[in-house]
């Protein structure tokens, strides 16, 4: 199947062709003017204006042509200085809904030629406490991921964990201050070392603020670190065993904080396993004559002559020897072009790296790490904001912690269904699972709304509520049609094929659900989930609008009953696919 308006696109163009004017000129959209028509073309203004003629009599030539086709049409008018409206026939717009019922991908076809997609998301850092960029690159990233996946494409969600810069350093040291005689800090022991790590997750989410902060201070500590970072780099035993202990704890508690939010990396790899990559590729650069010294750092020059700000070089390999995050995600890339055959790598990670990426990317084409035909792109996000407008902090000013997060979404879920009585009478355990799925929806909705480059403002009263443009809301109506379902089959009646609708509502629904296909194409082009959480909104809208209108289950005529139920059926289908790919469980009934 392909979408409404393209088929209607086709048509027009047809038309355009017939009256003797190019076929682009007949692209149908949906209406502006829901009073004048239900979709519309503007090309006949273009036309004129190309032809030195006057857009109404183009238009009107367009009109004679379609009046004389296909019954696909029940009002075709002219507006304006040339556009052209168009409403469909109910039969027409039944038989399309019908066929996106029956077909499995509910009319949204895949993209013509797959393309190995990478899609870099979340980016937690070992031993660091996520903060809420973290969050959002794991809400905004997880959804892309589905997205790009249900298009087609074949896709790998990689979470590159921080796991190789200077804080691995400031641990280091901050625990041979507090534990000396620890094998792990003797140059000379090669291994082997104890395999229980001698730290724990809890331990590690106190030392490093005490570390970092000691290295603010005291730049000797600062020094001490940075040296402990490069010799952990270049292979140093009892550091790399250590280390490896903070990984192993650190990404235990990771996959714990993102399996809470239905996140799930196909990879866990890092800045550190491309390691053993480094040295070949920057030999390689050399040989290429990319690179530079400067004041004992390794550089590349990326500026490029038509920049308007200065493009400063990217630092390959700082005078101590230690490797930057620009190495590694260069070396990254070039793992994932080689290894893993990406033809397409998207970073989504927050905004304040854009220049990073610019550096990296650049760094990438000219020295042909990146060939030409493969895309490379930060798909940056806002920050998530207090009620001051500031980065969201904890009421003591520090950042949140994640699981504390989700227990204060979940929190406010459990005190607004108990407000709105619901799944009062269910047994404790359902009610809590339905909470959990509850809050997640409401965090993630109220993320996921939003344009991504804007911040926002984290508002969990506002964002709980079970009105208005929430997660809360659109599970609920999910839950409605399918509780609707439920009590149908009760009484063995099963949904039926749908028949042209006979009230507004109804047909309101139906429109809305054929734009299905658009609005994913949308957010896939633009890979922003913001088409599909709009998109979303107003088919919930439109579907309790039919509700209140149809009463599906008092119906007397069984046809207009089960054509109803099929509508209905349709509309869960949809919703589940929308809200499944913005990353939101729903519940099985609330
Ligand atoms: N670990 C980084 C941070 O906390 C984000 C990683 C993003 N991905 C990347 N390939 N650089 O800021």
């Amino acid at each position: 199947m392909q979408p409404l308006t393209q088929h209607l696109t086709d048509i027009l163009s047809d038309a355009f062709a017939a009256a003797g004017y190019d076929r682009s000129y007949g692209e149908v959209v949906v209406s502006g003017r829901p009073d004048l028509g239900q979709f519309q073309c503007n090309g006949a203004l273009p036309a004129a204006k190309a032809h030195g003629q006057k857009p109404r009599d183009i238009a009107a030539q367009i009109v004679a042509h379609l009046q004389q086709g296909a019954p696909i049409f029940a009002d075709i008018n002219l507006a304006g200085p040339g556009f052209i409206n168009l409403t469909l026939s109910d039969p027409f717009l039944a038989q399309w809904l019908q066929a996106m019922a029956d077909d499995e991908r509910r009319g949204v076809a895949p993209v013509a030629t797959p393309r190995r997609v990478v899609v870099d998301y979340g980016g937690a850092n070992v031993a660091k406490p996520m903060h809420v960029g973290h969050l959002r690159a794991g809400i905004i990233g997880e959804s892309i991921k589905r997205l790009f996946r249900f298009m087609g494409d074949d896709v790998i969600g990689d979470v590159h964990l921080g796991d190789w810069g200077t804080q691995m350093g400031m641990i280091i040291v901050e625990l041979a201050r507090r534990n000396p005689g620890w094998p792990y800090f003797d140059a000379d022991n090669p291994g082997p070392f104890p395999a229980e790590s001698p730290i724990t997750l809890t331990d590690l989410e106190e030392i490093y603020p005490a570390a970092s902060a000691r290295a603010k201070e005291d730049t000797a500590v600062m020094e001490a670190s940075r040296l402990a970072t490069m010799e952990l780099q270049n292979g140093r035993a009892g550091y790399r065993a250590l280390w490896q202990h903070f990984v192993d704890v650190s990404v235990a508690g990771l996959k714990e904080d993102y399996g809470a939010l239905a996140i799930h990396f196909d990879l866990w790899l890092g800045e550190s396993d491309v390691q053993d990559c480094i040295d070949g590729m920057i030999a390689r650069l050399q040989a290429q004559g990319c690179t530079s010294e400067s004041q004992g750092a390794l550089i590349m020059d990326i500026a490029l002559p038509d920049d308007n700000k200065p493009t400063p070089p990217l630092i390959l390999r700082k005078s101590d020897g230690a490797v930057m995050y620009g190495t590694t995600d260069l070396a990254t890339i070039d793992r994932r072009v080689q290894e893993l055959g990406a033809q397409l790598i998207l970073y989504v990670v927050d905004h304040r790296q854009r220049q990073h990426f610019e550096q990296v990317f650049r760094a990438a084409y000219k020295s042909g790490i990146t060939p030409p035909e493969v895309g490379l792109e930060h798909n940056y996000f806002g920050t998530m904001n207090g009620k001051d407008g500031k980065p969201f902090k904890t009421r003591e000013g520090g950042v949140m912690k994640l699981k504390d997060l989700i227990q204060l979404v979940i929190d406010a879920a459990l005190a607004r269904m108990a407000e709105s009585h619901v799944a009062d009478e269910y047994a404790e355990a359902e009610r809590l699972e339905i909470a959990r799925m509850v809050g997640l929806a409401a965090l993630k909705y109220a993320d996921l709304m939003n344009q991504r480059m804007k911040d926002y403002i984290f508002d969990l009263d506002r964002f709980s509520s079970f009105e208005g443009r929430t997660g809360p809301y659109l599970l609920y109506t999910t839950v409605r049609a399918r509780s609707i379902l439920t009590k149908a089959a009760a009484q063995s009646i099963a949904p039926g094929s749908i028949l042209p609708p006979t009230v507004e509502a109804e047909r309101a629904l139906l429109l809305q659900l054929a734009q299905l296909p658009d609005a994913l194409r949308q957010a896939y082009e633009t890979r922003m989930p913001s088409y599909m959480a709009e998109y979303i909104y107003t088919l919930a809208n439109e579907f309790n609008r039919f509700y209140n209108a149809c009463h599906i289950l008092s119906e007397r005529d069984t046809a207009v009953q089960t054509s109803w139920l099929g509508v209905t059926q349709l509309f869960l289908r949809v919703s589940e696919l929308v809200l499944t790919l913005l990353g939101i469980e729903i519940p099985e009934r609330m």
